[in-house]
């Protein structure tokens, strides 16, 4: 079945085209320069963005993927959970499309399509964990079936994209800076700087990154005074070091999820996976413990419809029903399990 898939949950105006599980376009027009000033998205300014966008993002999505409009069969849409503006003209595309063709549309929740993205590329087969590290969410949720999720873990406060994105704030190194970090780092030393590794007492599962945000600027007022980071900073040492940290928590929390429900199956997804040190360190410990890990492809890391279009399709395949046509800011995955 030919499937259009739309995405405009956040900050990325995205369209994709399917044939069955398979990608034949996908197109992502990325919103970082609008929103760089600020060091964060501006829901204002990136619903206005989108509304722009979108025309052109959908129509190129078809041109690339060589279909015409009235070959599109069904329309997948990104319902939530993210920024009820931007979602809303995704949406409004999506069915303003489905009525003109005649076409059913269906809602896909986000996560789900984050969560399903490294199966696009891998034979891995669930059950399975997997990690979603993005800048809106981290947490880590078994996957029973296609459809069948709970969730094992979440942060009490920052996601790891945020915590990159923050670090880098304070750094002076530009927005968004898990990628920039990334970069830095490979050129630091992760040892030359001590940042902590949370534990929430009341719920030992649980990620917390909002203290090492504050250790960060502690440090940063020891080196130099933290309101001007200079150019004679470590930078390369300080981003090594707050990135391990990062990568050291999410690493320690999944292997032993896996551990502890006897899962040897694990998938990493959303931006921050695009994280280089991250994705070695999983694979080192992976290797380790006998267990089998999939990433999604690089640019199915960040938001994109793809995701969305292939959850979508391995939902239809299965005969399950789709996600409400309502943009919702805030919706769990599945239920909270604590293992
Ligand atoms: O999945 P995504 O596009 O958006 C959300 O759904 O939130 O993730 C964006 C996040 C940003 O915080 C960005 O800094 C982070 O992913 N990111 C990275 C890398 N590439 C993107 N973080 C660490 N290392 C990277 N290489
Ligand atoms: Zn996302």
């Amino acid at each position: 079945m030919l499937l259009l898939a739309v995405e405009s949950s956040c900050d990325d105006t995205s369209a994709a085209v399917l044939d069955g599980r398979r990608l034949k376009s996908n197109v992502v027009t990325s919103q970082d320069s609008l929103h760089a000033d600020y060091g964060g998205v501006v829901p204002e300014l990136a619903a206005r963005r989108h509304l722009e966008s979108i025309d052109a993002v959908i129509a190129s999505a078809l041109d690339r993927a060589g279909v015409e409009l009235c070959e599109i069969e069904a329309i997948a849409v990104t319902r939530g959970p993210g920024l009820v503006g931007s979602l809303l003209v995704g949406m409004a595309a999506a069915q303003g499309l489905g009525l003109r063709l005649g076409v059913p549309v269906t809602g896909v929740h986000h996560l789900e399509g984050h969560v399903l993205s490294p199966l696009m590329d891998s034979e891995i087969q669930l059950p399975l964990l997997a990690m979603v590290v993005s800048g809106g969410h981290t947490a880590v949720y078994l996957l029973r079936d296609i459809g069948d999720y709970a969730e094992l873990a979440s942060t009490r406060d920052d996601s790891a994209g945020e915590a990159f994105d923050k670090g880098a704030k304070m750094l002076g190194l530009g927005y968004p800076g898990g990628k920039i970090v990334d970069e830095m780092a490979a050129r630091g030393d992760s040892r030359a700087f001590r940042f902590p590794r949370a534990v929430v007492k009341a719920d030992p599962w649980a990620f917390s990154f909002s203290g090492l945000k504050t250790a960060l600027w502690n440090q940063l007022g020891e080196l130099h005074g933290a309101s001007r980071p200079s150019d004679s900073l470590p930078l390369a040492d300080i981003c090594a070091s707050f990135q391990e940290a990062i990568v050291d928590v999410l690493v320690d929390r999944i292997m032993s999820l896996a551990l502890r429900l006897e899962i040897p199956r694990l998938a990493v997804a959303g931006g921050v996976s695009a994280n280089s040190r991250l994705r070695e360190r999983m694979k080192e410990a992976c290797d380790g413990a006998g267990f089998e890990l999939a990433f999604p492809s690089m640019p199915l890391c960040t938001d994109n419809a793809g995701m969305i279009g292939y959850a979508a399709q391995r939902r239809l395949e299965l005969g399950l029903p789709g996600q409400p046509l309502a943009a919702v800011s805030r919706l769990p995955l599945g239920p909270v399990l604590r293992p």
